[in-house]
């Protein structure tokens, strides 16, 4: 009996492993079926084969409800204690696909004073996804002038949360006195440390 246990902790431990990769429910069920297969061969003659099988069957199934639904992608580490894990790790991108878009719209809208709710909201929209963006910068300062970066990173959000304000009062005096001094936040990073280049223009 014991020797029975100890074959069906192994392979439980196989199992284990499997259930844990993002393999799908279909293939941890025709692994399932192929280890029941074994234990039957192993364990014919050992009494209390059934409940085990059955206990090991129960244990698959409940890890493999538990076990991650990637649809292709492995996730980087997740984050327990709060810490933001970038799923863009370069600068150029993060700016030319979060930053940029983001920028070109709000200067349409900004052009003149929104007519309706649908053209407030959309300068609400993309000033909140600047600023809240402004956050993930954190975590990019470089190793020289890190606090200088910081710093930028802040006025470019403060100023982008007044933006955020002012189009929520459907502002428009004070919203466009919270773009310019934002774009100015914006050019002072790009200035110390982009040599001057990406100088935006409202
Ligand atoms: C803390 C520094 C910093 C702040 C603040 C900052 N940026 Fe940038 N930005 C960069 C750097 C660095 C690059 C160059 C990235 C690269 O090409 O490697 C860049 C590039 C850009 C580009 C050019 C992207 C391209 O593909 O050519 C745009 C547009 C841009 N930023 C928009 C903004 C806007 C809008 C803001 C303010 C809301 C802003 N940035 C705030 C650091 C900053």
């Amino acid at each position: 009996m014991l020797s029975a246990y100890s074959v069906l902790g192994h392979d439980l431990g196989e199992l284990k492993k499997v259930s844990r990769e993002p393999s799908s429910l279909i293939h941890t069920v025709q692994r399932t079926t192929l280890l029941l297969r074994k234990y039957v061969i192993r364990m014919k003659r050992t009494t209390g084969f059934l409940c085990l099988a059955l206990a090991g069957l129960c244990a698959t199934v409940a890890m493999s409800s538990n076990a991650p639904v990637t649809a292709g992608y492995a996730p980087r580490t997740s984050p327990v204690d709060g810490e933001v894990v970038p799923v863009e790790d370069s600068m150029h991108e993060f700016m030319e696909y979060v930053f940029q878009p983001t920028y070109l719209r709000l200067k349409q809208s900004m052009a003149a004073a929104p007519a309706d709710n649908k053209g407030w909201k959309a300068v609400k929209s993309d000033a909140l996804i600047l600023a809240e963006s402004c956050n993930l910068l954190y975590g990019r300062a470089p190793k020289e002038h890190g606090e200088d970066w910081v710093k930028h990173a802040t006025a470019s959000k403060e100023h982008g949360a007044k933006l955020y304000g002012a189009a929520k009062a459907k502002d428009f005096e004070a919203a466009t006195g919270a773009w310019k001094t934002m774009l100015d936040s914006c050019n002072a990073c790009h200035k110390q440390f982009e040599n001057g280049k990406h100088i935006l223009q409202p």
